[in-house]
C-alpha cells in the first residue's frame, strides 16, 4: 500500500490486516523512528554524511498486529514521540539518505518473509515487495488530506500549515533518486477522497479475494 501522506493509507492497511487477519507493518513509522534517534543524538539531519554514518545505530523493533502496532528504539517505546513536528519535518530529509533506506529494506524484507502481511510505505509496491500478491496505491485530494491530517493532530492545528507541509513532503518524496513515491506496476490506484475509510478497505479486502 503505497501513497502520499494523509491519503488514508494506515487507517485502510489496518482495517484491511484486520479484516483478514493478517500482520500489518507501517514503514514510515520506522523512517520516523529512524528521524526521531538522530534528533535525539544531535545528528544534523540535513547533513546526509552523517545521517549516513549513523544508519546502522538504532536498535528498531517494529510491532505487526494492526490492533495495536508498536515501534521502539533502543527499547523506548517512540509510538507518540515519532508523530510530533519536530520528526514530522524532518522525516523525509533522512528518508533520502541511501544507507538509511538499505538499511530498512532489509529488514522491512525480513518481517515480511514469505508473506501474509499488508505494508504501507512510499516504495513497498516498487522497490520492497516488487512481487506483492495486490499493489495498491491510494491518493486523496490536498484539501481532504490536510483536514484528515488536521484531525489526527493536538486541537488548535492550522490546517493550511498542515497541507503546506503535506506538500513539501510530496515534493520531496516524489523527487528524491532513491525509492521516490511512486505508483507501481500493476498497481490498483484508489482515490479515496469521495469514499469512507470502510468503503475503501472493503474495497482493497475485495481486490485481496480477487487475487486469492
Ligand atoms: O507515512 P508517513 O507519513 O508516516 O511517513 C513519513 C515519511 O517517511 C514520509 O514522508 C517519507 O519521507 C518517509 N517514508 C519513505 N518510504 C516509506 C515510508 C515512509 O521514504 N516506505
Amino acid at each position: 500500500m503505497d501513497g502520499p501522506s494523509g491519503s488514508g493509507k494506515s487507517s485502510t492497511s489496518r482495517g484491511v490486516a484486520s479484516k483478514l487477519g493478517l500482520r500489518y507493518l507501517d514503514t514510515g513509522a520506522q523512517f520516523r523512528a529512524m528521524t526521531w534517534w538522530m534528533l535525539q543524538h544531535g545528528v544534523d539531519v540535513d547533513d546526509a554524511a552523517a545521517v549516513a554514518a549513523h544508519a546502522d545505530d538504532p536498535v528498531l523493533v517494529s510491532g505487526t498486529d494492526p490492533a495495536a502496532p508498536t515501534i521502539t528504539v533502543d527499547g523506548t517505546d517512540v509510538a507518540g514521540p515519532i508523530r510530533s513536528t519536530e520528526v514530522t519535518s524532518a522525516v523525509s530529509a533522512v528518508s533520502t539518505v541511501p544507507a538509511v533506506r538499505g538499511r530498512l529494506l532489509r529488514e522491512q524484507r525480513a518481517i515480511i518473509g514469505d508473506g501474509g502481511i499488508v505494508v504501507e510505505g512510499r516504495d513497498i509496491g516498487t522497490v520492497v515487495a516488487p512481487d506483492a500478491a495486490v499493489k495498491v496505491y491510494l491518493t486523496a485530494d490536498p484539501e481532504a488530506r490536510a483536514v484528515r491530517r488536521t484531525a489526527e493532530m493536538s486541537a488548535g492545528t492550522d490546517i493550511t500549515a498542515t497541507q503546506q507541509d503535506l506538500l513539501r513532503r510530496d515534493r520531496i518524496d516524489s523527487g528524491r533518486a532513491t525509492a521516490p513515491l511512486a505508483m507501481a506496476d500493476g498497481a490498483h490506484h484508489i482515490d479515496t477522497t469521495p469514499f469512507t475509510l470502510d468503503e475503501v478497505v472493503d474495497q482493497v479486502v475485495a481486490l485481496v479475494e480477487e487475487a486469492s
